[in-house]
């Protein structure tokens, strides 16, 4: 396994101290209430759980599940809801938690979804993100910590099922990647 896991390129207390930022900013932002958190599936659910514990407000949550279509409809940014909701988002302020912000195409398709459902606001919060990928101009409201043009593992990232459980964000040994 070891030999897969490449340098730290953000280490745990790194991310911790952003995260509470980001809670805190949230808490201020939302404190009239009626904000519901919405985690992307299967990577945000780290990120989910400690952003969670950072907000001092009312909040609920919940997941979703999305995977992009094959290659060559992937560029419309068309994603396939694998799991969605079970809460009504109506008349709610809604929160997309994401790991992280490549393409930006999924949130892209997220936030269109979820307004069309009548939620009193739709925005977004990434722990990473990854500008230099990006193919469509979406905004990110809360933004964590930019990294560079490389595949990461960890804090819920993973490579083929494998390493979401590091506690740092890895980058993924260039080896064995490009192999693939
Ligand atoms: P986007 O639609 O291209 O922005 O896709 C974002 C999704 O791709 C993320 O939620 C991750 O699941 C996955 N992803 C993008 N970059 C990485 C990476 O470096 N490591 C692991 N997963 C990634």
């Amino acid at each position: 396994m070891n030999n897969e896991i490449g340098k730290i390129l953000v280490p745990r207390e790194v991310i911790a101290e952003k995260v509470r930022e980001l809670g805190r900013r949230i808490s201020e932002d939302y404190k009239d209430g009626d904000l519901i958190l919405i985690g992307v599936l299967k990577g945000a659910f780290i990120f989910l759980a400690d952003l969670m514990r950072e907000i001092t407000i009312n909040v609920d949550m919940d997941f979703i599940s999305v995977s992009s279509y094959a290659n060559d409809t992937k560029s419309s940014g068309i994603v396939r809801i694998i799991k969605d909701v079970d809460i009504n988002i109506s008349n709610k302020h809604v929160l997309i938690v994401e790991d992280i912000v490549d393409t930006g195409l999924t949130l892209n398709h997220l936030k269109e979804l979820f307004q069309t459902r009548g939620p009193k606001s739709v925005k977004i919060c990434a722990i990473f993100d990854k500008p230099s990928r990006r193919k469509v101009d979406i905004t990110v409201d809360y933004k964590g910590i930019e990294i560079p043009n490389e595949f990461v593992i960890g804090y819920g990232l993973d490579y083929q099922g494998r390493y979401r459980n590091l506690p740092d964000l890895c980058v993924l040994n260039q080896e064995i990647y490009k192999k693939e």
